[in-house]
């Protein structure tokens, strides 16, 4: 871990990235409730996507890490195991929909089909973050371990 990037805050960050995320999908799912053009979905979309791929980025290397050596239990390694692999679930179907926007007609109403998928996608997500946020962390919160391993990436 001491090779890796640091972080600028404490690991409780991650709340505050989760409400960053939250404010995403609820943008996402507004846009897609009214339903707005294609080209502005593909917007909101792309920016989503940069900021979500960071955020996996800092889970993966570094709170994940954390997690691992701090707790050692087998449920939190099964659990995160399961959060990676749905990581790359995630990034492989947004790019699927962010191809199939670009090839849209930015002036027109977003397909239904899309539609469906992107609201799937909006609960998925949501769910995964909150998995997180009242499972893992509150553990990673309560161990002594895992803050004093992270304290290296407060600046
Ligand atoms: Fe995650
Ligand atoms: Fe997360």
């Amino acid at each position: 871990m001491g090779r890796r990037k640091k972080i600028t805050h404490h690991f409780l960050k991650l709340s505050k990235e989760h409400t960053i995320i939250q404010e995403h999908l609820d943008t996402l799912a507004q846009l897609l409730k009214e339903p707005d053009i294609t080209g502005n979905i593909l917007d909101t979309l792309e920016a989503f996507c940069i900021d979500l791929t960071e955020h996996f980025a800092m889970e993966e290397e570094i709170l994940f890490p954390a997690a691992l050596m701090g707790i050692r239990n087998l449920d939190v390694t099964d659990s995160i195991i399961l959060l990676c692999k749905e990581h790359g679930y995630f990034e492989r179907d947004l790019a699927i929909i962010l191809e199939q926007l670009h090839k849209e007609d930015a002036d027109t109403p977003l397909s239904r089909d899309l539609k469906t998928t992107l609201e799937s996608i909006i609960g998925t997500l949501r769910h995964h973050a909150q998995r997180e946020t009242d499972d893992l962390f509150r553990q990673m919160d309560a161990s002594r371990e895992c803050t004093k391993l992270l304290k290296g990436y407060i600046v």
